[in-house]
């Protein structure tokens, strides 16, 4: 009954959702803050008589929305003083959105990826990229972390490939690789392999790949709204690339599903891009509760990778990362630990508000 390929599946886990009781969730790499105000009243909008049509499915005033959105804050929330400005116009015909980044992940493997040779990853790296290879049968080829996190850049470049995929700043480590190094990596990489950076985590980080656009036209970077833009809920991923790459992902998507954003969150996208206002002031806030927390944390003997996201990745001597998650879950609050050899002693811990890391701070101070 079941066929063959799905029994090989090994599906992706998500963050837990208990209802045992009222926990505070920093599992997930949620915005402890709400979406813009402006978002919330746009949902509002959407007539039940417009909910009976379909939507646009290309998503054309979304796309054209996001754009002035990455081109008016130079591509990131909050850029550093460092970050090269844009040297083009982002427009629409760059842009693809989806149903989530996840979705626009599962197209990339399936527009992108052959099967005669693996796709790189790191071996540490968002677990969702394993699970898209194994659903379109792509070999997977895992490249060990450095002892320090950091990407093991040659051996990803030099290694045979379908293409390359990687976080960053990365997931779970939450360390990035600088512009300077990825455009090594890139030239040292074949142009007609398509080389997928995802930038889920990259508003927190003052940094993006973008300017590389203008160079590398097989370089690809995907985006969400689910982190900086407090939009999880809502589920709204995009892609920005050269117009070849796009046409490729839209091709993808209208062999599976031609209208993966609704309505609702079209509206709800396009008043959130007019609203970065509101989204900067948020990510300034979990960047600064961040150090803060990151710096407290080190001052009480914990281990703690420097992080660029909103969430950190943090250990006890002596305390594997499971013991840690389960004393704090005691306490109320939830984190995450994974069951792998080098991240073993570690849990990843979102960013919430100061009052909920203060709380949390508390709580590991005692173990
Ligand atoms: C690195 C990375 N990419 C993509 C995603 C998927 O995000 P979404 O499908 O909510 O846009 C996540 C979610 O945690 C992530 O950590």
């Amino acid at each position: 009954m079941i066929s063959k390929r799905l029994q090989k599946l090994n599906p992706y886990k998500p963050g837990e959702q208990p209802n045992d009781r009222k926990y505070i969730k920093l599992n997930a790499n949620e915005n402890p803050y709400p979406a813009s105000p402006k978002a919330a009243k746009a949902v509002k909008t959407v007539s039940n008589e417009k909910m009976g049509l379909y939507p646009d499915p290309e998503s054309i005033d979304l796309k054209k929305a996001i754009a002035a959105m990455l081109n008016e804050c130079n591509g990131v929330l909050v850029p550093a003083d460092n970050q090269p400005q844009l040297p083009f116009s982002i427009t629409e015909d760059m842009i693809f959105c989806g149903n989530g980044s996840d979705e626009v992940l599962s197209f990339v493997f399936y527009a992108f990826f052959d099967d005669d040779k693996p796709v790189i990853i790191p071996e540490h790296t968002y677990s969702f990229y394993p699970v898209y290879a194994g659903y379109y049968q792509i070999p997977l080829k895992k490249i060990p972390l450095n002892e320090d996190f950091s990407i093991d850049k040659e051996t990803m470049v030099t290694t045979d490939s379908t293409g390359i995929i990687f976080a960053n700043p990365n997931a779970p480590t939450g360390k990035s690789l600088s512009i300077d190094e990825i455009e090594q990596m890139l030239k040292s990489y074949p142009s007609d392999k398509v080389f997928v950076v995802d930038e889920a985590y990259a508003d927190f980080s003052g940094h993006t790949v973008l300017p590389l656009l203008k160079k590398y036209s097989n370089l690809l970077v995907i985006r969400t709204f689910s982190k900086s833009m407090a939009f999880a809920g809502m589920r709204l991923g995009f892609a920005v690339g050269s117009p070849e790459l796009i046409n490729a992902l839209t091709t993808t998507k209208n062999s599976f599903n031609h209208f993966p954003i609704d309505r609702i969150c079209q509206a709800a996208g396009i008043a959130a891009c007019a609203d970065s206002a509101w989204y900067k002031k948020n990510c300034r806030k979990i960047m600064q509760t961040r150090d803060f927390f990151q710096s407290e944390l080190q001052k009480a003997g914990w281990t703690v990778i420097p992080s660029q996201t909103n969430f950190i990745l943090a250990g006890k001597k002596g305390k594997t990362g499971k013991e840690v998650y389960e004393a704090i879950k005691k306490e109320g609050i939830l984190v995450r630990y994974f069951d792998i050899d080098t991240i073993r002693d570690y849990v990843r811990i979102s960013i919430g508000t100061d009052k909920q890391m203060k709380q949390l701070l508390d709580i590991m101070k005692q173990l």
